[in-house]
């Protein structure tokens, strides 16, 4: 199994001796992505990137590549492990700057430290047809929730609860209002309309969120980018969540409350196909 490694791949073994004073382990201070393979082929990495150089721009991080040099590690690393169905992480931190301090401007030596590595991990496809149960938890981040920084705590703790309850997926709130998942983007289906909460400090702009909001305007889906209520939540017709590592999956229960008629709905069975048409486009046939 072979890793990134600043700008060369090495072997997973190797990576045991990165720096223990590297300021992502130090203060979680840096930025990440995670980008799924599907048929040996990325989808929307040039969609990922632009994100990773975006949250690093955020957080005041210089990353010391080029997109263009770090898509061609990327699939280094693909082809290195022989991936054809799963994902990629990829890692960018702030580096050692020893002895440890927390203004980053104060020291001179500073490399920014890029790693990724691979994950075969394929979707679960059975709970795509399924549909899963949710529980709503209490959105106690930080105010810079579109930036994918590396301090994911509470996203963490909140999908423990998560588990603990029997569910998959916990989705937050903030008093009355839902924003996102605890690793996911939420939608709403009332009366045929499509809903989900604007791409601001609060969520994080899912990179299959954009397909979807492409794919519903390219085909005439009512979407709406509004705040919306947990009375909503729980009143909705449909519930669905997405992301890259399980793209867009039906919400069929919410703290034991069912939504809609208990199934996954035929609005958010369109969007799935619509999702599974653009991920056929981009990496050859996977989905029949
Ligand atoms: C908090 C949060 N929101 C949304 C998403 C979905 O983003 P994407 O579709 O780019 O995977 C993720 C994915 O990890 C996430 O952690």
């Amino acid at each position: 199994m072979k890793v990134l490694y600043k700008n060369q791949l090495i072997d997973r073994e190797q990576a045991q001796v990165i720096d223990i004073e590297d300021r992502g382990y130090q203060f979680g201070d840096g930025v990440y992505e995670v980008i799924r393979v599907y048929n040996g082929h990325t989808f929307t990495l040039k969609e990922h990137l632009t994100r990773l150089f975006e949250s690093a721009k955020k957080i005041k991080l210089t990353i010391p590549y080029k997109k263009k040099e770090i898509t061609a590690l990327v699939f280094q690393l693909i082809q290195a492990n022989q991936l054809t169905e799963g994902t990629v992480y990829l890692q960018i931190t702030r580096g050692n700057q020893s002895p440890r301090q927390h203004d980053f401007h104060l020291s001179q030596q500073s490399e920014s430290i890029l790693t990724g590595s691979t994950n075969p991990k394929a979707v679960n496809r059975a709970q795509l047809q399924q549909g899963v149960k949710a529980t709503l938890i209490p959105d106690t981040r930080w105010l810079h929730c579109d930036i994918k920084s590396l301090n994911l705590l509470v996203n963490l703790l909140a999908n423990a609860q998560a588990h603990e309850q029997g569910a998959t997926e916990g989705i937050f709130h903030r008093d009355e209002i839902v924003t996102e998942g605890s690793h996911s983007n939420v939608f709403i289906v009332k009366n045929k309309q499509v809903i989900t909460h604007p791409a601001n400090h609060l969520i994080l702009n899912g990179i299959t969120r954009q397909v979807i909001l492409a794919q519903c305007a390219a085909t005439g889906i009512q979407l709406e980018e509004r705040e919306f209520t947990r009375k909503e939540l729980l009143e909705a017709d449909e519930v669905f969540f997405t992301s890259t590592s399980t793209e867009g999956q039906g919400i069929t229960e919410i703290d034991g409350q069912i939504i809609g008629d208990g199934q996954v709905g035929p609005l958010t069975k369109q969007i799935q196909q619509l999702v599974f048409q653009e991920i056929n486009k981009q990496c050859g046939k996977i989905y029949v």
